[in-house]
């Protein structure tokens, strides 16, 4: 069952989101060659509690961190650890929080330090994928759509798209209907209509899709450990249009969110 949002549960996620969002532009700064990731997580969890968020993914299907960082050939779900930054990786962060009981999520690849033309590329293309794929969240496309979309760009890349992972309906949970696949069919799928809230996160990589899930039982990283990229906004179609709510707004601070422009 799809969840559809009115626009006060739409603006409680979007401060759950701007929490998300605030955050990970902070961690942006701090991301440099000699950084263990398990200092990026410390931070994530450490900003969550001063903002009164709880960091959604720790203990969700038993994942022990707040943060999920993946590094190079790993798309997804990498566990923070004691292991450094180096200069030319690409580090994807991915990071969710509960606020007011309702649901954030967002992920970014950045650049440690200086990396190749290709990696850039791949970043790019990921990000690029993102955009194309929320202009199909119109009143009528149906959500497959958003897949075709996301699909036909990274592979007109060069890229290929990982199918193992797909986006999600999100709001009262972290994963509600519908799944947003990242490739596909078009005119498949439910309707869209305004009220709908997704986390659309598109997973890309120089090489093949396939996937494979190290020992940890979590970190997922490329069969060929070709680079991956990952990139993903919480999305709301409202009566007025499209609004990336894990977007930093400047406008919103959380000392006045109750009663701003949507009361
Ligand atoms: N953005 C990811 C997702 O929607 C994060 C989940 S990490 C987990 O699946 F640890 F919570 F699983
Ligand atoms: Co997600």
């Amino acid at each position: 069952m799809i969840i559809c949002k009115s626009r006060e549960e739409i603006y409680a996620i979007k401060l759950s989101n701007q929490i998300v969002a605030k955050i990970l532009a902070e961690l942006k700064k701090m991301i440099k060659p000699g950084v263990q990731t398990k200092k990026l997580d410390e931070y994530a969890e450490m900003r969550s509690k001063e903002m009164d968020a709880i960091p959604a993914f720790k203990g969700y299907r038993g994942y022990p961190a707040s943060l999920c960082t993946s590094i190079n050939e790993e798309i997804v779900h990498g566990i923070p650890s004691s292991r450094t930054l180096r200069e030319g990786d690409i580090l994807s962060l991915d990071f969710g929080v509960i606020y007011d009981g309702y649901y954030g999520d967002a992920a970014v690849t950045y650049p440690v330090g200086e990396i190749s033309p290709k990696a850039k590329k791949l970043i790019d293309t990921a990000r690029q994928a993102f955009y194309k794929g929320i202009g199909q969240m119109k009143e009528g496309r149906r959500i497959s759509d958003i897949s075709f979309t996301i699909q036909s760009y990274v592979e007109s890349q060069g890229f290929s798209i990982i199918r193992t992972f797909v986006g999600h309906g999100i709001g009262l949970s972290l994963h509600e209907e519908p799944q947003v696949p990242n490739f596909g069919q078009p005119g498949r799928g439910p309707k869209i209509k305004p009220g709908l809230v997704l986390a659309i996160e598109p997973m890309i990589a120089i090489g093949d899709w396939q996937v494979e899930i190290l020992s940890d039982n979590w970190t997922a990283v490329t069969r060929d450990r070709s680079l991956s990229a990952h990139f993903e906004h919480t999305v709301a179609l409202t009566q007025k249009g499209i609004e990336i709510l894990s977007e930093v707004d400047e406008k919103e601070s959380l000392s006045y969110l109750k009663e701003s422009q949507y009361a």
